[in-house]
């Protein structure tokens, strides 16, 4: 009997000439992982408006459901959920699975490090490639007792044990591993201290603090008090602006486009694309900016521009780490040759995006030379459409339809489901603008 092969996603994309009209993009991933994290184990009912129902995020609700957390959806992008405090939950019956999702299985970590029960926590086989030393260590620090493969890798055993604060240096500017700490601050005795070479998203202090915990941030330290209850509080998450950097770069690569994008995230932590994509010479434009929940929110309105090279350092990668491969795309297009350095942490995301990056657009026509941490793109260049692969990174298979927009013929994206892990519907909004 002949093997059934699955079918894979697949985009087909054309050269477009214009990017216009008006988009919204789904809530922000980082802020819907901490509502769901933060409403588990704060006290009362915590009503969520512009969750992320994409796969990352609903891995986390999930986990706290197998964790004894009452979660009712309202809507695709409406949740309550039902708190009881720092010290309900419970020993999940089976293994925690994350999917794909780094954010979930760094941060939950830290919860569970600090339980009166043991679990198990793994992912999909881009989740056992990545590497938990980083939060391994930390919790090991406050006490925890956790086990994984090669001392590194998911499956994470977590045998859970009375935590006390530490004073921690990262080593690297990474969200992630500070928010694991911070949670796991907030299970031990005393105050945690955690100071970063680089100031990293902040969305978690933001969120602790709008709930009502004893957090300080000073510079690039942040300080926590444990074993103190937060209380729940309604939540509005606003579009995600690593979402809407497609959108960005489409307009600004085409000629004549126009395109507002409605309601972003505009928090400094996370907006260094919308900087340097300025200093790359687009227009952009931060319309009716207020704050909300304890985020700076906005309108993105943004034209085609004549794009000119740049030099990125590692002092402003945490702002714009996710948008490093879409930025590689605007950098084909763009005056001058653009460097990147200080990247080498994209090596070790959901797929490796240096060389990815690298290879694919190299295959459309760009002319780019890998780094061990970046990448020199020589622009601007005319790229032409040919097969590419995501390796099953969302990040890289939206970057890369977006590089089809300009390249010359047909495009064709394999392996694109994985874009279901951040942005469902990514697909139909490009079209509705094209
Ligand atoms: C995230 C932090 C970043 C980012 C990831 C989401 C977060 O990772 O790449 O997509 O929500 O904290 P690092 O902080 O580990 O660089």
């Amino acid at each position: 009997m002949p093997l059934k092969s699955k079918k894979m996603a697949q985009i087909v994309i054309e050269k477009k000439k214009t990017v216009r009209g008006e988009i919204s993009v789904l809530g922000d991933k980082s802020i819907s992982h901490r509502a769901v994290i933060l409403g588990s184990i704060s006290s009362g009912r915590m009503f969520i408006k512009g969750f992320l129902n994409a796969l990352d995020c609903q891995a986390t609700v999930k986990i706290f459901s197998s964790l004894g957390i009452k979660i009712e959806r309202q809507h695709s992008d409406e949740l309550s959920i039902y708190g009881k405090g720092l010290k309900s939950l419970k020993k999940p019956l089976e293994v925690l699975n994350v999917g794909n999702s780094g954010t979930t299985i760094r941060l939950v970590s830290g919860i569970l490090s600090g339980q009166d029960f043991s679990s198990s926590i793994t992912g999909d086989k881009s989740i056992k490639k990545r590497p938990m030393r980083r939060i391994i260590q930390p919790l090991r620090q406050m006490g925890a007792e956790i086990t994984a493969s090669e001392d590194n890798y998911p499956p994470l055993n977590i045998v859970g044990k009375p935590l006390h604060a530490i004073n921690y240096n990262l080593p690297i500017a990474s969200a992630q591993v500070k928010s694991c700490i911070l949670l796991a601050g907030l299970f031990s005795h005393g105050e945690t201290s955690i100071t970063e070479p680089f100031k990293s998203r902040d969305h978690t202090e933001r969120m602790l603090n709008f709930l009502g915990a004893d957090i300080k941030v000073s510079g690039l330290t942040v300080t926590i008090s444990g074993k103190k209850e937060i209380k729940a509080k309604n939540i509005i998450i606003p579009g995600d602006v690593s979402s809407a950097s497609f959108f960005m770069v489409a307009a600004a690569m085409t000629e004549n486009s126009q395109l507002t994008i409605k309601n972003i995230g505009l928090n400094p932590t996370r907006t260094g694309i919308i900087s340097i994509l300025k200093a790359m010479g687009v227009y952009i434009e931060e319309q009716n900016k207020k704050e909300v929940c304890n985020e700076p929110v906005g309108d993105l309105f943004i034209k085609s521009s004549r794009l000119c090279a740049i030099k990125i350092g590692k002092e402003s990668i945490p702002g714009l780490i996710d948008e490093i491969p879409i930025l590689a795309v605007a950098a084909t297009q763009a005056k001058g040759v653009t460097e990147i350095k200080g990247a080498e942490e994209l090596r070790v995301k959901e797929s490796d995006r240096i060389k990815v990056m690298s290879s694919e657009l190299s295959k459309m026509g760009a002319k780019i030379e890998e780094k061990k941490d970046g990448m020199l793109i020589y622009g601007p260049t005319k790229l032409k459409g040919c097969q590419l692969d995501s390796y099953g990174d969302h990040r890289v298979a939206m970057a890369l339809t977006i590089a089809g927009l300009v390249a010359s013929g047909k495009t064709v994206i394999d392996n694109t489901d994985c874009i279901n892990t951040s942005f469902p519907g990514f697909e139909e909004i490009l079209r509705s603008v094209v």
